[in-house]
């Protein structure tokens, strides 16, 4: 993979990154960084093993939630995605495991540093722990970490009460991408001689920011949860074999998950050749239908075909199966409301002219009902 042409810093290790907020002070940063060091765990680190645990029991894995939480959002909103991760487990017959993309989702990579609104270029939103939706606020502060630190406080907390069937830290667990290394690298506590990340039980690297020797990659290595790395249709297969042998050395399951983000028009060329060199290194295999899956409308809003992330998800059952292997479960952008029309879809009446509701503040999600029919689908093709 090429590197980015403007590397930065990690600011506790010097380790060049591929992507990260530049702060204009680093004094507000450091005094930010100090405070988060002294706070509570977020989640627990019994929780992270017992995650590990699960993720070790041949069960579906199931991850979703938004492509990029925000801080204004009302405690309805907690309440409607746990209803969606409730239906999940029914649905599975409470043998799945739920990852939310919730409590922390919070910080997202961009594809370019700036991007043209109303015909002003102005740095891309990187996420509400980095910077703010609206145009006037677009410089890194580095005091919107407190406000994500105490964000994901409120929804955890908020979460128990909204869970019937599934408990926070047993069947229900939260991830994220750990994409701002100075929150992340705060949140590290230790625990019986190994270095846990406490913002949230899973953590992923994308696939913009995870080069081997750069810093995501790097921190990835240095923690002991269960974790993930994103993986798109130009990755090279000696570089993804680099990166297990650097994440899992010791080559325990559960530990890494692949989630592949190939796309409907690549996965039935790609995966058949990824899986020929990798069919017996010990991770997990996730599928993402939807990075892949995002196109550009001509009026400039971003969508994705809901026809596309069921023909991906068909394609990699399918594949997995002709190697023999399981697949290990699906990673979604979704909502917890039935009346998103953020990914169109004919059969539910989301065409281009009624895209009334597009809320997301980043990529495209399945709404409720285009999630529950695609976890549906995941059931019935597992055979279960
Ligand atoms: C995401 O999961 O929101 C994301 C940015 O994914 P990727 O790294 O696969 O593009
Ligand atoms: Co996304």
């Amino acid at each position: 993979m090429t590197l980015s042409p403007c590397l930065q810093m990690d600011h506790y290790t010097d380790d060049p990154v591929a992507q990260g907020p530049v702060y204009s002070s680093t004094l507000q940063l450091i005094e930010v960084i100090k405070k988060l060091e002294y706070k509570k765990n977020l989640v627990s680190i019994d929780h992270v093993r017992t995650l590990f645990k699960n993720l070790q029991k041949n069960q579906f894995i199931i991850h979703a939630g938004d492509c990029a939480e925000i801080f204004s959002s009302p405690p309805r909103h907690t309440q409607v995605m746990c209803e969606l991760f409730e239906k999940f487990f029914e649905i599975f017959n409470q043998k799945c495991t739920i990852i939310g993309r919730i409590a922390g989702q919070y910080a997202k990579p961009r594809s370019t540093p700036t991007e043209v609104i109303n015909g002003q270029t102005v740095t891309s939103f990187f996420g509400d722990i980095i910077n703010g939706q609206n145009i006037h606020d677009r410089t890194p502060d580095p005091y919107r970490m407190l406000k994500g630190y105490e964000h994901s406080e409120k929804v955890l907390k908020d979460i128990p009460f909204h869970l019937n069937k599934l408990k926070l830290g047993d069947s229900f667990f939260t991830g994220h991408e750990a994409y701002l290394l100075p929150f992340e690298r705060a949140m590290i506590r230790h625990k019986n001689g190994h270095d846990f990340a406490t913002s949230s039980h899973f953590l992923w690297v994308g696939e913009r920011t995870r080069q081997i020797h750069l810093g995501h990659v790097k921190f990835a290595a240095s923690i002991a949860n269960p974790i993930g790395i994103k993986i798109g249709p130009k990755a090279d297969i000696e570089e993804i074999k680099s990166l297990i042998r650097l994440l899992n050395p010791y080559q325990i399951k559960g530990r890494l998950s692949l989630i592949l983000r190939l796309g409907q028009s690549m996965i039935k060329e790609q995966l058949p050749k990824l899986l020929k060199a990798l069919k017996n290194e010990h991770v997990l295999w996730i599928c993402d239908p939807m990075h892949g899956n995002t196109e550009k409308l001509p009026n400039g809003m971003k969508t994705r075909y809901f026809s596309k992330i069921i023909e991906e998800t068909h394609a990699f059952f399918d594949i997995l199966k002709a190697f023999d292997l399981t697949p290990n479960g699906i990673h979604c952008e979704a909502s917890g409301y039935d009346h998103i029309t953020e990914c169109l879809d004919e059969t539910k009446g989301i065409i281009l002219d009624h895209m009334d509701h597009f809320q997301s503040a980043c990529d495209p999600r399945l709404n409720a009902l285009q999630m529950i029919e695609l976890v549906e689908f995941c059931k019935s093709s597992l055979r279960l």
